[in-house]
């Protein structure tokens, strides 16, 4: 399987109020091949959200490497990881980020639309989508109009769209009872098992890190060996 994310001896600095530094990553290794399905655990402020957004473009490492399928992301402006970010990452949040006036349909087709995808399009692939996490028929409820579990697979299928690379999914059970978080947690293995979709999950619940083949834990901005 190809290697999709190799970050070598990765650092993140954090200023606080402008003087004090904090080291939230301290030289991280950590690669992804296609087709994984990893886990990152770790207690609350070790730096799994910090590494996840590294690793989903959404900041940057302070001092080391990153390739994303071989491509050097610290070489890359701004727009052109916009880009590759909608084109080949899907993020799966905590609180699920739903646009609440939008209904499950419009919120799925979101990414197609940034992408300039035609609207008869977009809206077959999102539909299809929902189909696939078993939301289908809900597709014409607002967020507020469904409950956590249901408004979390809209957000995967919303991740699922575009047909990323890679889902980077930062504490997906957090806000869930453990029941939904289950099934939210079968919906993201099925779609490894047979859909070879590539999965980074956070969390800090050791019922949902064993689920995942491997497991990565940080402790401290370092990974334990
Ligand atoms: N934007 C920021 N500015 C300053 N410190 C931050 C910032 N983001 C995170 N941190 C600090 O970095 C550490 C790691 O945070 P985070 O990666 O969110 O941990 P985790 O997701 O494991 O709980 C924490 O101590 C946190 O307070
Ligand atoms: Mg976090």
């Amino acid at each position: 399987m190809s290697l999709l994310v190799e970050l070598k001896n990765v650092t993140k600095v954090y200023h606080r109020s402008g003087i004090c530094e904090f080291h939230a990553l301290k030289g991280v290794d950590f690669n992804l091949h296609q087709g994984e399905m990893v886990a990152i655990i770790g207690t609350s402020g070790s730096g799994k959200s910090t590494l996840m957004n590294i690793i989903g473009f959404l900041d940057h490492c302070t001092t080391g490497h990153y390739l994303f399928s071989d491509t050097d992301v610290s070489q890359l402006e701004e727009k052109e990881l916009a880009r590759i970010r909608n084109k080949k990452i899907g993020f799966v949040f905590q609180s699920f980020f739903l646009l609440p006036r939008l209904n499950a349909l419009q919120n799925v087709m979101l990414p197609l639309f940034y992408r300039g995808v035609a609207k008869e399009i977009a809206r077959e692939k999102a539909l299809s989508m929902l189909e696939k996490v078993g939301m289908a028929k809900f597709s014409l409820h607002k967020p507020n109009q469904l409950s956590g579990g249901q408004q979390q697979r809209v957000a995967i299928a919303r991740a699922l769209v575009g047909d990323p690379e890679v889902i980077l999914a930062d504490e997906p059970t957090g806000a869930l009872d453990s029941k939904t978080g289950n099934e939210v947690m079968e919906l993201l293995i099925g779609l490894n098992a047979l859909q070879e979709r590539t999965i980074v999950i956070v969390t800090h619940d050791k019922k949902v890190s064993d689920l995942c083949k491997r497991v990565v834990t940080l402790k401290d901005g370092c990974v334990v060996p």
